[in-house]
């Protein structure tokens, strides 16, 4: 609450209706303010869920009196369909990270405009996205250099991206998460049992580095994964100048 709204509270008794309904009232007239320029992602392997909790998430604030921008990586550009286009292409390892990198450079400059509009943006899938997948697609070829994949693609990130405020891992067993998917006709070069273990572990050691990253359990029911998300949400920003 601000030093306004603790002005207002003054004149009457601690703890009263009057103030407990004033305080309220502040509090509900503060929350979307100091939510505005919030940049939040949302991440994790394919199947987890983040697509449908993000749009949840966004309708979910929008309903509170929040301006919100909902994105999504890759993005809708041109940038975007480059790196879809490379999905089924033969490219080198290194091409997918830059095409990744070139998109979200870009990206990035877009969603800032956004944030500087006091709008509160959300992403499914950023940065750390290329961290998890492309750290398990070089691995060996940067170990054969001396490099950590993982380390190098964070680096590389940290020139182009603007550093999330909140990211929401949610976190799945690549079982679970292949046996959601089984409904897609064909499944992507991404989307193998192996493929997703490694991508999920270098998400969990991202985690262990990254104070933003909050980990949801994405096994739940989508509504207790959205729960989740918000009851952290609130914690985190409600009571933040
Ligand atoms: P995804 O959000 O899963 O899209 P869809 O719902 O169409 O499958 O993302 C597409 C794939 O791209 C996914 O398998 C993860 C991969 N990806 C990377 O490998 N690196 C990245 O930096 C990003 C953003 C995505």
């Amino acid at each position: 609450m601000d030093k306004i709204a603790l002005k207002c509270l003054l004149p009457f008794k601690k703890g009263t209706t009057e103030q407990n309904k004033i305080a309220n009232y502040f509090d509900h007239q503060a929350f979307p303010s100091l939510m505005a320029g919030l940049f939040i992602t949302l991440e994790g392997i394919d199947g987890c869920g983040k697509s449908t909790a993000s749009k949840e998430l966004a309708r979910i604030l929008e309903s509170k009196g929040h301006e919100v921008y909902l994105t999504l990586e890759p993005s809708e550009s041109w940038l975007g369909q480059a790196v879809r286009r490379s999905y089924t292409e033969e490219i080198s390892p290194y091409t997918e990270v830059f095409l990744f990198l070139a998109d979200r450079a870009t990206h990035t400059l877009d969603m800032e405009k956004k944030l500087a509009d006091g709008q509160v943006v959300i992403s499914d899938r950023y940065c750390d996205s290329s961290t998890a997948y492309q750290g398990e697609a070089l691995e060996e070829l940067l170990a054969k250099q001396g490099i950590d994949s993982v380390d190098w693609i964070t680096q590389m990130n940290s020139t182009v991206i603007r550093e999330p405020d909140i990211t929401f891992l949610l976190d799945i067993d690549p079982e679970t998460s292949l046996e959601r998917l089984k409904v897609r006709e064909e499944l992507s070069k991404f989307e193998k049992h192996n493929y997703l273990e490694k991508v999920r572990a270098n998400y969990l050691r991202i985690a262990k580095t990254e104070g933003r990253m909050r980990i949801i359990n994405a096994r739940q029911p989508a509504e207790k994964v959205l729960a989740d998300i918000q009851d952290i949400l609130e914690e985190s920003f409600k009571h933040q100048h």
